[in-house]
């Protein structure tokens, strides 16, 4: 069976921790998993990370193509032959941050930045997406004093970027799993683990 899995969320949230938990116990459970992240997982990957995350100014069409371009080559060189030989993916963060990031806070479009990326994945969506819900002044509290080019923007910013996710878990009901990022990071963990064995992925 393919597993597929994204975490989601603003800067701050948690989600990190929650791909170590999520990790860790599949490992314990004998899976093979591999665990990646957005923008980066690939030497491209990192290279485009360097551009859009620590370098200068960046228009919006530009700035969804690098991500959607450092999206294309993970897909390629490391989710799709995961997945072939029968590991769970583990990504934190998937399209809907650009969806979110892009296509609300920066306007571009949910539709328009979805088709993009379609072609650049090939199709491939998460099986399951978790999202963990914090609001806007919790993730400005959270980040701290070195931010990169995202993190700088305004807490108006994230509070765009708040909404959009609420929006996407309201289109994919299925597929996102909302959960509250202010709970303990076991409970959290407990959650996912639920979620996953009540869709019967595990
Ligand atoms: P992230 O890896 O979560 O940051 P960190 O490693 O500092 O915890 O994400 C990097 C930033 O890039 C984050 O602010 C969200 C943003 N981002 C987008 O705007 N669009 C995208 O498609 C992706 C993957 C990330």
């Amino acid at each position: 069976m393919l597993m597929f899995i994204s975490f989601e969320g603003l800067d701050g949230c948690g989600k990190t921790t929650q791909v170590e938990l999520l990790e860790a116990f599949l490992e314990t459970r004998d899976f093979e998993v591999v665990a990646t992240r957005e923008p980066g997982g690939t030497e491209l990957g990192e290279t485009l990370r360097q551009i859009v995350l620590h370098g200068g100014k960046i228009s919006p069409w530009a700035e969804v193509a690098i991500f959607a371009a450092a999206r294309a080559e993970l897909v390629e060189e490391v989710i799709e032959p995961a997945l072939g030989r029968g590991a769970i993916v583990i990504s934190d963060r998937f399209v809907d941050s650009s969806l979110v990031y892009q296509g609300v806070a920066r306007g571009l479009g949910i539709e328009n930045v979805l088709q993009l990326n379609l072609h650049a994945t090939k199709g491939l969506l998460p099986e399951r997406t978790f999202l963990l819900m914090v609001d806007e002044k919790l993730s400005e509290a959270r980040v701290g004093e070195e931010r990169d080019r995202m993190e700088r923007e305004s807490v108006e910013f994230r509070r765009l970027v708040g909404d959009g996710y609420r929006r996407l878990a309201e289109m994919f009901p299925g597929r996102i799993v909302a959960l509250d990022g202010t709970q303990s990071r076991e409970l959290i963990a407990r959650q996912v683990r639920q979620a996953l064995e009540e869709a019967g992925l595990l």
